[in-house]
This record gives C-alpha cells, sequence and structure tokens, in this order.
C-alpha cells in the first residue's frame, strides 16, 4: 500500500510572484489615521498580509493563464461561452446557464424576477448581499440556522445545517405560496463558513418537494462543502469529490454563483436553472443590466479562466490543502487561547472578539479595535463582523449586533505555512497586550453598508 505522510503540503510550486508591502510601525499608525480606522480605506500596497476576504483573490494557475489567451471576445455567440456553458452543465447538471459578473448580479437578477412584497425567502443563512437583494424585491429574508450555529465555543461537524422543523413549520406558518425559494448556502458564511451535510440537504429538498418549493444554492464555496462532507460525513469517505458535488446540485433545482471564491478566479458569477419560465425571464433582466446572455457582463477570457477553475477546485490534493491550512491557522489560535469560532471553516477562521476582549463594550466595537491593532502590530487585514457591520444607530440609539467576530478570510493558492505562522506569532503578540487594547468611537457612517465607509477613532486613554 502506498505509504502516507502526515504533513500536507501546498500541492503547487510558485511561477509568479508578487512583493508584499513592508511597512513600518510609525508608517501603519500614520496610515490607520489617515483610514479614520477603517480598513477597507487601506491601500492594498500598504497591507503585508491581506485576509480582509477570499473573494476575487485568488491565485489562478498556469492553465488558467492560458484558458485566458483562449477567450473569444465575441458579442455573441462566442466559442468561450459553449465551453464555460459545457462546464457548469457537467458540474451542475442543470439545464440553463447564465453568466453574470459576480454572485450579487446573480441575485439581483433571480430575486427580481421571483420575489416582492408579501413573500419570504427562507435559508439556513443569507449572505449579507443575498439578504440585502431579497429585501430590495420587497420580500422579507429568514434565516433558520440549526441552533448549534450560534454557539461558538462549540465544535460540531456540519454546523452550516439548516433547522428542518423550523423550515417546516415556518412554510406551514407562512404558507408555501408566499416563499418562492428555499435558500441553502454552501459552505455558510455568516455562521463562521461551516458546512451543510448531504444528509441536511436531502431533508431539506423533501420539505421543499413535499410543498412544491424550488430549492436554490448558494454555491460560492461547493467544493470546500463536499469536501468536509467527504471528510466528515458517513458513507462519503471513498466517494470523489466532484462525485459528491454532483449529488449536492442533484438536491436542488437551480444555483448562484460568486465564480470569485471556489471557481478560483478574480471576477465572475453565474446562474443555473431547470425551469424555463424563470429562465425566460432571468435573461431578459440580465440582457437589460449585465450583458448579452453569452457573456453577461463578463470578458470571454473570464468565462475560459471559470470553466477551468471549476475543473480544477474538485482536485482533492488541492481540497486537502485549502480545509488543511485554514484548520492550521485555527489551531495556532487555539493554543494560544484566542477565542475562535469552533470548528475553523472552510475559508476562514472567525475569532470571537467579545471575549477576547472582554474589557471592550459592544458600543466600543471590539471587533473593530482587533482588526486595527492586527493592522497596526503587523499590516494583516482583517475584517470586523459585528456591531460595525450589524449594529444599528437609529436616532441616537445603539442596537448592537448579536455577535462580535473578526473574520481572517484566506485567498486561494496565494499564502503559504509561513505566512500563516508570522500570523499566529503577532496573535501571540496581541494575546499578552489584549487588555491594553483601546476602545473605539464611530465618528461618522452611512446608515446602510456602514462598514466600508465607517470612520472612527481610538477612545481617549
Ligand atoms: N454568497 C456568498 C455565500 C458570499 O460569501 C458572497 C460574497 C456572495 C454570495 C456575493 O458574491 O461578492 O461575487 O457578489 N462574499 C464575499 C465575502 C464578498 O467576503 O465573503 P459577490
Amino acid at each position: 500500500m502506498e505509504k502516507s505522510w502526515k504533513t500536507i503540503i501546498e500541492p503547487f510550486r510558485i511561477k509568479t510572484v508578487e512583493p508584499l508591502g513592508f511597512t513600518t510601525e510609525a508608517e501603519r499608525e500614520a496610515i490607520l489615521r489617515e483610514a479614520c480606522y477603517n480598513v477597507f480605506a487601506i491601500p492594498a500596497d500598504k497591507v503585508l498580509i491581506d485576509f480582509l476576504t477570499d473573494s476575487g483573490t485568488g491565485a489562478m494557475s498556469a492553465e488558467q493563464w492560458a484558458a485566458i489567451m483562449r477567450g473569444d471576445e465575441s458579442y455573441a455567440g462566442a466559442r468561450s461561452f459553449f465551453v464555460f456553458e459545457k462546464a457548469v452543465r457537467a458540474l451542475t447538471g442543470y439545464r440553463y446557464i447564465l453568466p453574470v459578473h459576480q454572485g450579487r448580479a446573480a441575485e439581483r437578477i433571480l430575486m427580481g424576477v421571483t420575489c416582492g412584497p408579501g413573500k419570504t425567502v427562507l435559508s439556513n443563512s443569507h449572505f449579507d448581499t443575498t439578504r440585502a437583494n431579497v429585501e430590495a424585491s420587497g420580500a422579507a429574508a429568514l434565516d433558520l440556522p440549526v441552533p448549534e450555529a450560534l454557539d461558538f465555543d462549540v465544535s460540531g461537524l456540519f454546523k452550516g445545517d439548516m433547522d428542518v422543523r423550523a423550515l417546516e413549520s415556518k412554510v406551514r406558518e407562512i404558507g408555501p405560496e408566499h416563499i418562492p425559494m428555499v435558500i441553502m448556502t454552501l459552505t455558510n458564511n455568516s455562521l463562521g463558513g461551516q458546512p451543510v451535510s448531504m444528509r441536511n440537504l436531502r431533508e431539506v429538498s423533501q420539505v421543499c418537494r413535499n410543498y412544491r418549493i424550488p430549492l436554490i444554492l448558494d454555491v460560492a464555496r461547493f467544493a470546500e462543502n463536499a469536501f468536509f462532507i467527504k471528510l466528515r460525513e458517513p458513507g462519503y469517505a471513498s466517494r470523489s469529490a466532484a462525485d459528491i458535488a454532483r449529488e449536492i446540485f442533484s438536491h436542488a433545482q437551480g444555483c448562484m454563483m460568486s465564480a470569485k471564491k471556489d471557481a478560483l478566479v478574480n471576477i465572475g458569477g453565474f446562474l443555473a436553472l431547470n425551469d424555463p419560465e424563470w429562465v425566460a425571464r432571468c435573461r431578459e433582466a440580465l440582457i437589460l443590466t449585465e450583458g448579452f446572455p453569452t457573456y453577461g457582463g463578463l470578458a470571454g477570457r473570464d468565462l475560459e479562466a471559470m470553466a477551468q477553475g471549476l475543473v480544477e477546485v474538485l482536485d482533492e490534493q488541492y481540497l486537502a490543502y485549502r480545509l488543511r491550512s485554514v484548520e492550521y491557522l485555527g489551531d495556532g489560535l487555539r493554543r494560544l487561547g484566542v477565542p475562535i469560532v469552533e470548528p475553523p471553516g472552510g475559508h476562514a477562521v472567525y475569532i470571537n472578539a467579545k471575549k477576547f476582549l472582554p474589557h471592550i463594550p459592544p458600543s466600543g466595537y471590539p471587533g473593530q479595535a482587533l482588526v486595527c491593532e492586527l493592522y497596526r502590530a503587523a499590516g494583516i487585514r482583517s475584517v470586523e463582523i459585528g456591531s460595525l457591520m450589524f449594529g444599528r444607530r437609529q436616532d441616537g440609539a445603539f442596537v448592537p449586533a448579536p455577535m462580535e467576530l473578526v473574520r481572517l478570510a484566506i485567498p486561494r493558492r496565494v499564502y503559504t505555512q509561513s505566512h500563516i505562522d508570522f500570523v499566529i506569532e503577532v496573535f501571540a503578540d496581541i494575546a499578552r497586550r489584549a487588555p491594553t487594547l483601546r476602545a473605539l468611537r464611530l465618528l461618522e457612517s452611512p446608515s446602510r453598508l456602514a462598514h466600508f465607509t465607517a470612520k472612527l477613532m481610538p477612545e481617549p486613554v
């Protein structure tokens, strides 16, 4: 039998490199001041390790760059579209494939034609833009995660699952005719990048069939979810990630994808559906705002890169490395006693800032205080998912978010183990000084999506 080694290595070698943005502590302090303590306002070349997002920040392969050169830039009927369509159809099994420029465009188009006032969309958890697009149509978005998803300290295998009982009772309460679709987000980004089990998907699918409600998947991170199923769910260990992915798609009637994640590209997305009526209306909306249906707001070369990425992402050497590298960061932080959302997700480690900085109340933005300190100390960029992002400030009253998290999202195929070791070392230093970290005061914020442009300052000592 083939000997198996313990160390999971990066399954690639590097042909093109990009220098990192080294700065001094004094420079970073000035940059933070200038950016009003909002890391979205920091120029990327002043960032050493960028864990702001795993979206569109991955490295493409030599084959993807070769595919870029094969791009057919015809306006209608480009060869690249058919390459792309074939790849998406082979993976998903869905009949109609519409390219879009990124995930939220798919959301806007689908919600625009299927939702509206009086309707409710149910999900294990809507991602922010999904929720915003449901609500922009006039419909309501309701999350039904399993209760353990909200207990950050307790580990679990499939904390991305939907509460099936709650689903049944909500469907009965609301009435299936008012529910245009159920959305399952794979993996569940809003609650820690946790996977959904095949068993849960099957049960949700059954409920949807019983009530004739379409089940639509948000598959931004479908391959990571498929590999978690292989590693964790009984009966799947000997099945290939590609085979598991195909089964995932078979339980639903369509999907929306932000290709910036698991299609390993920097821009792109698609909508894939079986229902000809929905497709006809979506296609119309697509032409109106994105582009002709054979390019959907992208270049032909982008379609080629996506088609290639969708194949590469299911390589099991890649997926083993991907999940291990995120887990490795989680292991390192846990060893230091840094409270993380357990277990680490597929694309990110989430730190529980409420527990890490108990001396800072939610109104002092503990998550953002940690985000700023990570940048100040070592040029690491992360993102707050807490009261700055989701807290409400109405008529002078502050309503905190239910959680104060900091997400360290790891771009695909970009950083190596020594980068992660460095981040862990920085955390060891910050953990020692945690009680001295200062609260922040919000100076200015717009009413919607405040975290992108908010201005803050540290509270005086
Ligand atoms: N669905 C999920 C689960 C996502 O995580 C995202 C984006 C989208 C949809 C929207 O896709 O950005 O291509 O329009 N998530 C990014 C993030 C922004 O940082 O988690 P998009």
